[in-house]
C-alpha cells in the first residue's frame, strides 16, 4: 500500500511508474490491517520521534482521504468518529492513567472520562468499566477500500500495476540501483522504491548493509457481523488485550495478536480465543454475532519498530518499509515525503530520524526474518 501511494504521487508528477507486487495488488499488511489511524492510543513510551511523524500524518489524513476518493471515484470508508479506550479493572485503570498522562504530555489530545460517560458513548459496553480515555482525533479508514482506491488512483494517473510479479532482485549498474529483475527480465528505472513490507529483506541483489532490518510480526484477526442498522459499537474501541473496529457495513473487526513466528500463517484456537475472550469482556453482546472471517497478517517490524524511509547506501534505492503497526496511519506522509525525495533528492527533516542509517547492518533483525518464504 505504501508503494501504491508513492507510485500514485510519482505518476501524478509525470513519472513513468511500474508497481510490482508478488501477489494481488495490495494484499500484504494493508489488506490484513484494521485501518485505525491511532496516533493518540497506539503510540508507546519510547516512540516520541515516531509520535511526531504519526501526528503529522494524522493531520494530513482528512485531505488525503478526500484526494484519494476524488482521484479514484471510490469511497474509502474514512470515519471521523474518534476512539475510546476502556479499563475493565482498577489495575487497567492505573495503566490507562499512565498512558493518558504520557500522551497528553506528548501533545496528544486525549481526555480521561468516567465509566458512565463511556457507556453514554457506547451503551453496550460492560457496565463495570471504571474509567476510559476518549481520543477525539483517532479515526479509521477501511484499509481494503483504501488499497483498492489507491490502486485505481495510481492507474488513472498512468502508473502500470503488475500483480503476481515478484521482484527477484534490485538491478545494480554503475554502483547504483538501475532497475528491478522480474521473471528473469530487468526492468530499467532511474529510481527503485523498496516497499515490500514484511518481505523487504527477501529481495535479491543487495549487499547485507542495504537490506532493511525488517521482520514479520504476525497478527491474527477476525471479523464478526453486526446488524448495520443496530450496531453494537459505533467507535473504534481499545480494551485490555484487544481492539474492535466497527465498519459501516456492520463488520466488526477484532484484533490482533502480536506473534514473533516468522511467516507462520496458522490461525490458532488460542489466538482466536484470546481475542474473542478479551472482546467479550469489553462488549458482552458479541457472543450472539456470527463470525464472518478470520485472517493473519504480517506487520513489517524494524529493529526499533519505527519505519525505514528515504535513502540508504545504494544510490537510486529508496526505502519505504518497516511501518509495523502504523502503515495505514503513515500512508499520507509516506506517499508525500518519499515521493518528494525521489523527485528532488531533498530529504524532508521529518524523515531524518527514520533512514536506514540509524541501524548497524551487522546486526540481524532476528531469526524470524530469515524464515521468509
Ligand atoms: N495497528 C494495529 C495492529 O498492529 O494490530
Amino acid at each position: 500500500m505504501c508503494g501504491l501511494g508513492i507510485g500514485w504521487r510519482l505518476a501524478q508528477a509525470g513519472c513513468r511508474v511500474d508497481i510490482f507486487d508478488k501477489g494481488a495488488i495490495g494484499r500484504g499488511a494493508s489488506h490484513a490491517a484494521a485501518g485505525m489511524l491511532a496516533t493518540g492510543v497506539e503510540t508507546e513510551p519510547g516512540e516520541l520521534a515516531l509520535l511526531q511523524l504519526n501526528l503529522r500524518s494524522q493531520r494530513a489524513w482528512p485531505a488525503f482521504a478526500g484526494e484519494v476518493e476524488a482521484a479514484s471515484g471510490r469511497d474509502i470508508g474514512y470515519r471521523g468518529d474518534g476512539t475510546l479506550v476502556i479499563a475493565l479493572t482498577r489495575d487497567d485503570e492505573r495503566h490507562l492513567r499512565f498512558l493518558h498522562d504520557f500522551h497528553r504530555g506528548a501533545g496528544v489530545d486525549v481526555a480521561l472520562i468516567g465509566g458512565g460517560e463511556a457507556r453514554q458513548r457506547e451503551p453496550y459496553l460492560n457496565p463495570r468499566i471504571p474509567a476510559a480515555v476518549w481520543s477525539p482525533n483517532d479515526h479509521q479508514v477501511d484499509n481494503r477500500a483504501l488499497t483498492a482506491a489507491l490502486a485505481e488512483a495510481a492507474a488513472r494517473a498512468g502508473a502500470r500495476l503488475h500483480p503476481d510479479s515478484a521482484v527477484e532482485a534490485v538491478g545494480i549498474g554503475d554502483s547504483r540501483a538501475a532497475g528491478v529483475v522480474v521473471a528473469g527480465e530487468t526492468v530499467p528505472a532511474d529510481a527503485v522504491v523498496l516497499a515490500a513490507g514484511a518481505w523487504s529483506r527477501t529481495v535479491g541483489g543487495l549487499e547485507p548493509a542495504a537490506l532493511p532490518p525488517v521482520r514479520p510480526v504476525k497478527g491474527q484477526m477476525l471479523a464478526l457481523q453486526m446488524d448495520p442498522d443496530a450496531p453494537l459499537l459505533c467507535h473504534v474501541l481499545w480494551a485490555p488485550g484487544v481492539y474492535l473496529v466497527p465498519r459501516r457495513d456492520g463488520r466488526l473487526l477484532i484484533g490482533a495478536t502480536v506473534e514473533e513466528k516468522g511467516f507462520d500463517d496458522t490461525i490458532t484456537a488460542g489466538g482466536q480465543y484470546a481475542l474473542l475472550d478479551a472482546a467479550w469482556r469489553a462488549l458482552p453482546g458479541i457472543e450472539e454475532l456470527p463470525i464472518a472471517e478470520t485472517w493473519v497478517g504480517f506487520r513489517p517490524g524494524s529493529r526499533d519498530d519505527a519505519p525505514i524511509l528515504g535513502p540508504g547506501p545504494v544510490d537510486g534505492l529508496v526505502y519505504a518499509t518497516g511501518h509495523h503497526r502504523n502503515g495505514i496511519l503513515l500512508a499520507p506522509v509516506t506517499a508525500d515525503l518519499v515521493s518528494r525525495f525521489v523527485l528532488t533528492g531533498a530529504l524532508d527533516p521529518a524523515l531524518a530520524p527514520f533512514t536506514l542509517a540509524r541501524f548497524d547492518p551487522a546486526v540481524e533483525p532476528g531469526p524470524a526474518a530469515l524464515a521468509a518464504e
